[in-house]
């Protein structure tokens, strides 16, 4: 059987998923697209040195929709995945999209509509959820090894400031300068719904104070974000996300049950707790190191969560039913988004509780049709929100010119 023809979009993060189809016995690598010819450049390199010198290479997305190709992956900017996948998939493409899945509920629905339309693959590249820890969670939670889950903890806690001029160029307007503090809750949020399959129902959002140290490198909105969910069995769930200074692991997941508890040590190790009928406080402890469920993922990037995601794309394409039911598909990617967009609404209003809807149900989706509520002027239109409600002053352009020398410079943040 011929080779699944897949492009990349974005060669930055999209690197990682390029290395996988390189020498993939199920895909091929194809086509790349990227406006920044750097970028691109380091991407050819990388498959001419791999032997591949069939790849068309693109600065024009229109150039590149025109391509032959059956699938695409979508590593372009975080808040502009939707309309683009869009597109590809009424145009008869699998897609896989990096993360995040929408910027507006309005791309939400958007989104479902085109993959349920289209009749393609969708699935979603939130890899946070398949390090080994984090799959054997899932496993001992969906088997009921600690009961019914009452409360759990997601954290992201990445502070970039190191690595903010590589990440945002010196770009008055790259997403990550002008996102707001709930917006990327998909690492936090993620893992807790791939471990327990529960859906959010209500939200209520927090943010912190702003943070001087990232306003000096041009982030308009410089503060962490914290939202609490309720899920549908009526458990609790704090997913906290942000970049301010730390000392412990930059992810931590943890579940709660009325039966036991487990909890990632960030050291490639599990702690569970279980309890029996009659055993009140008097259960078991382990402490135990998972192995991955596919050994090729091991030395692959976050904690070996990297592999999954594109090999799981791939199989779902060619029809393999285990890689369906463990790929994100569109509903739950929306899930593990939608929550940061309505978090914000509820920041904005003195963090009010704030339903989250159902949109595999289509009468729940004409309430959002038109909600573009967002910090991005260019999607937002009239329903533009500033991403800062603490009233920081506009960073000037010399921060920007700054960073950007310091990116070009190849210096730090
Ligand atoms: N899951 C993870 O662990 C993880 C890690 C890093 C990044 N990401 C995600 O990957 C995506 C890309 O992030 P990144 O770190 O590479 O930074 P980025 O968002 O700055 O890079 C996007 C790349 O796409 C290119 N691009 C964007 N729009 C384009 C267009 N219209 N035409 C041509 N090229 C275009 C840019 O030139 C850039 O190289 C984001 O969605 C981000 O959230 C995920």
């Amino acid at each position: 059987m011929a080779k699944l023809k897949i492009g990349v979009f974005g060669a930055g993060r999209g690197m990682t998923m390029v290395r996988q189809l390189l020498d993939n016995p199920d895909a091929e690598f194809v086509a790349v697209c990227d406006k920044h010819q750097p970028t691109l450049d380091n991407c050819r390199k990388v498959a001419e040195e791999a032997g591949m010198d069939k790849v068309a290479y693109y600065t024009n997305f229109e150039d590149f929709y025109n391509h032959d190709m059956d699938a695409v992956v979508l590593a372009n900017y975080a808040n502009e995945h939707a309309p683009f996948g869009i597109r590809l998939l009424d145009s008869g493409r699998h897609i896989m999209t990096e993360c995040l899945t929408c910027a507006t509920m309005k791309e939400a629905v958007e989104l479902i509509e085109a993959v349920e339309r289209s009749g393609k693959v969708y699935t979603y590249a939130e890899n946070y959820c398949y390090t080994p820890v984090r799959w054997e969670m899932r496993e001992r939670y969906r088997r009921g090894d600690i009961g019914e889950l009452m409360y759990a903890e997601g954290e992201y806690v990445h502070d970039c400031s190191s690595i903010w001029p590589q990440i945002t160029y010196g770009e008055r307007d790259h997403w990550r300068n002008q996102d707001y503090s709930t917006f990327y809750c998909t690492h936090s949020i993620g893992p807790i719904l791939s471990m327990t399959g529960l859906r959010p129902v209500k939200v209520s959002g927090f943010e912190t104070q702003n943070r001087p140290f990232m306003w000096n490198l041009g982030a308009a909105a410089p503060c962490a974000g914290m939202e609490l969910i309720t899920l549908e069995n009526g458990a609790i769930f704090k997913s906290l996300h942000g970049g301010f200074k730390h000392n412990s692991p930059q992810a931590n997941y943890q579940l709660n049950g009325d039966r036991g508890a487990m909890k990632d040590l960030a050291n490639g190790q599990i702690a569970v707790y279980t309890e029996g009928e009659n055993e009140n406080c008097r259960g078991k402890h382990e402490i135990y190191e998972p192995k991955p469920i596919i050994d090729a993922s091991a030395n692959t990037g976050h904690g070996g969560g990297d592999y999954y995601t594109t090999h799981y794309f791939i199989q779902s394409i060619l029809g393999n039913e285990v890689a369906r039911e463990r790929a994100i598909d569109v509903y739950t990617a929306v899930d593990m988004c939608i929550p940061g967009i309505l978090a914000y609404k509820s920041i904005c209003n003195d963090n009010c509780s704030i339903k989250i809807p159902n949109l595999r149900n289509k009468e729940e989706r004409d309430a959002y049709r038109n909600d573009t509520f967002c910090t991005y002027p260019h999607i937002a239109g009239d329903q533009y929100v500033p991403n800062n409600i603490q009233g920081f002053e506009p960073v000037p352009d010399s921060i920007y010119e700054e960073v950007r020398r310091r990116w070009l410079a190849g210096e730090p943040g």
